[in-house]
This record gives structure tokens, C-alpha cells and sequence, in this order.
């Protein structure tokens, strides 16, 4: 099994700073009262900029991944261009600012925490969302609504975008995404047993022996929209293969519960990114983004292109963007390993 070693040192980027804002407005941003909202620096944006998101770092199979912020992607894209979306953004929006990676590569403090080891297992950090400010949840629902605003018109009528959430924060990046035009169309339901929540009082715990402050999470809500239909369901399927979600086969459906096994070290040493999403579950979806399996997928927010090897697994064209430097070579090395990867479907369950 090939390990990719990360050298987070060399790797993390002098990036300061949570958000940052320009006077001008984006186009296509329906979120009122917002400036420009990213994740990088000026700095960073100068890196990347609108000119450095034009050609992708690497080809892999049909899937391209652009190095550059998301946003200057879209702005860049032609429109009425893709087809559906399936990304997993950070949640939180913070847990992924140049501070908060630095702490994370640095194994210190900040919004990424190592859950508690009470089998004696060490497990991966995860971010913690009960941190957030009012002034995050404003950044973040601004983000969205630019992110929204700029992806509708590179969508064809008919779309179906899928975008990973948490429990905590996801009515949020739900309101922000509707206002930008799109069309709510239910959630899918991960069922996967994460080590988030389920804590007794902290500093209290032998008072309230009894008591959990908030319920051990078991699910992951991946949020599911639609750009607005032209015309109705049949002709957005002739015209562009969108307006409808893949059937798993003849006689089922795609269903909005999806079993799903954390992912696997073995799957982990292959693309060593933090929030690493399963191949199991992402080819479900993935496959299903697609009604007639023609068109190109995006992922926004590609991390090590675990959507994208999806993609290749399951014969779709897809294109990602990236931010990370750290991560676009993660991906580069990772997509044709995760595609090959052979995943094992957690088994439905009865009840
Ligand atoms: C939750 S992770 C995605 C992980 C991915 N699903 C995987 O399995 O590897 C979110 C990713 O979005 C990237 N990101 C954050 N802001 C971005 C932006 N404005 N444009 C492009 N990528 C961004 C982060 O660097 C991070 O790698």
C-alpha cells in the first residue's frame, strides 16, 4: 500500500487571516450586506488569482483540478457548462483558513480537537463547530451565498448540487443557498457514527453521571438542490441530462439514506487529508449526481479529489478546484489510487 507523507511544514503557507473583504461585489452574490468573503489572504489571492485558476494543475483520466480559489473559478466559467455538483466544503468555513491549518499541521490548539481515546485507539482530529462566533456564522452564510450566486449560471437548468454539511451549521448554508436561486430538494442522509458530541458535563461529570450535553452523532447531512427547472423534468433530461437523480438500478430508486463505514486507514494512507470522505459512499452519489450519466461533475471544494476519483470510478468527466497547495499535490498523487481503491459498501440496514 503507497503512503503519501505530508510534510506540513514546508507545505503550510503564510496565510493569516480567517476573511478578508473587498469594496467590490462579486457578481452574482444575492447575500445582503456582504462583502467579499474567503478563506485566503490577499496574499493567497494573489497567488492564485482569476489568472491562475485558467489552466489546471494536472489531468487525471477525464477529471481536472484547478489550484486557485473557487470563487475566481466560477467567475472565470463559461456559462450553462455543468451538469451537477457534489462537494464537501469546510463546514465551518474557519477549520480550513490558513490559521487554523497551521494549527492543525502543528498538532496545536484551535478549532480541529482529538476526540477522547476511550478505547486506546488514536483517532484523526475533527473540527469543532460549537466555537463559532456570530461573526463566523455571518461569514459563513456570506461565503455560501457568493459561492450559490456564482455557481448558478455555470449550471445547466436542471442541476442537482450536493454539498456535505454538519448537524450544527447546515440551516445556514441551506438559507444562504436558496436565496442565491436554488431550488431545495431534501437531504441525503450519511449514516455514519461519528466521534462528535455524546460528552457528559465538562468539569461535571461525576455530578451529572447521567447527562449528555448533546447527542452523539450518527448521521451527516449532505444537502441536496436543484437549478430551477426550464420547462419540465423530460425536457431538461433531452436537452441537457439534468432535472432528475440516477437510479441505483431498475427496481431501486436513489434513496436519501445512504449507510456509510467511516473512512478506512488503508483509504486514508492513500490521500492524507483531514476530512477525507469514503469512495464507498461518495461513487453512490457521485454516480447518482448525473441522471443520465452524461455531463461534468464539479467539486468546489476538492480537498485530496476523492469526488473526482469517484468520478473516474464511475466513467464522468468531472472537474475540481482546490486552494490548498498542499492538497492539489495530495490529489495529484491520490486521484488514480483512490480510483482503483476497491471500497466495500456498508450493507443496508434492516431497521
Ligand atoms: C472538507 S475539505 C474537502 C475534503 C475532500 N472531500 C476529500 O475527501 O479530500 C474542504 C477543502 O476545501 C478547500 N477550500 C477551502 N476554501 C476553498 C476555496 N475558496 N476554493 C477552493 N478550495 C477551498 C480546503 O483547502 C479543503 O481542502
Amino acid at each position: 500500500m503507497q503512503q503519501l507523507p505530508i510534510d506540513w511544514g514546508a507545505m503550510s503557507q503564510p496565510r493569516p487571516s480567517a476573511a478578508t473583504s473587498t469594496s467590490t461585489p462579486e457578481p452574482g452574490s444575492h447575500s445582503k450586506g456582504c462583502d467579499a468573503v474567503s478563506i485566503g489572504s490577499p496574499e493567497a489571492l494573489a497567488l492564485t488569482g482569476p489568472a491562475a485558476v485558467r489552466q489546471p494543475a494536472f489531468r487525471s483520466g477525464r477529471a481536472s483540478l484547478f489550484h486557485g480559489d473557487c470563487l475566481d473559478w466560477l467567475a472565470e466559467r463559461e456559462g450553462e457548462s455543468l451538469h451537477g455538483v457534489v462537494t464537501d466544503p469546510p463546514y465551518g468555513l474557519v477549520e480550513y483558513s490558513s490559521l487554523e491549518q497551521e494549527k492543525l499541521r502543528n498538532g496545536r490548539g484551535g478549532v480541529w480537537r482529538l476526540p477522547p481515546a476511550f478505547d486506546g485507539r488514536r483517532r484523526s482530529p475533527v473540527p469543532r463547530f460549537t466555537t463559532l462566533t456570530d461573526a463566523d456564522i455571518d461569514s459563513l452564510r456570506c461565503f455560501f451565498g457568493r459561492w450559490a450566486g456564482l455557481l448558478l449560471p455555470v449550471l445547466v437548468p436542471g442541476a442537482h448540487v450536493l454539498v456535505a454539511s454538519n448537524p450544527l451549521l447546515s440551516h445556514h448554508v441551506a438559507t444562504a443557498i436558496c436565496d442565491a436561486g436554488f431550488e431545495r430538494r431534501g437531504e441525503i442522509v450519511r449514516l455514519v457514527t461519528t466521534m462528535r458530541g455524546g460528552d457528559r458535563p465538562k468539569n461535571a461529570h461525576e455530578e451529572f453521571p447521567g447527562v449528555t450535553v448533546m447527542p452523539r452523532s450518527r448521521w451527516e447531512p449532505w444537502l441536496l438542490f436543484r437549478k430551477p427547472l426550464r420547462g419540465r423534468v423530460q425536457d431538461n433530461l433531452s436537452e441537457w441530462g439534468t432535472g432528475g437523480l440516477r437510479r441505483v438500478s431498475d427496481d431501486q430508486p436513489f434513496s436519501d439514506v445512504i449507510p456509510s463505514a467511516p473512512t478506512r486507514p488503508a483509504e486514508r494512507r492513500l490521500a492524507p487529508h483531514p476530512s477525507l470522505k469514503p469512495q464507498a459512499f461518495l461513487r453512490q452519489v457521485v454516480r447518482a449526481i448525473l441522471p443520465l450519466g452524461e455531463g461534468i461533475v464539479l467539486d468546489s471544494f476538492a480537498g485530496s479529489g476523492s469526488t473526482l476519483a469517484a468520478a473516474e470510478r464511475v466513467g464522468y468527466e468531472s472537474i475540481g478546484t482546490e486552494l490548498d497547495a498542499a492538497y492539489v499535490e495530495i490529489a495529484r498523487q491520490a486521484i488514480p489510487l483512490l480510483r482503483d481503491y476497491e471500497a466495500v459498501p456498508s450493507p443496508p440496514r434492516s431497521r
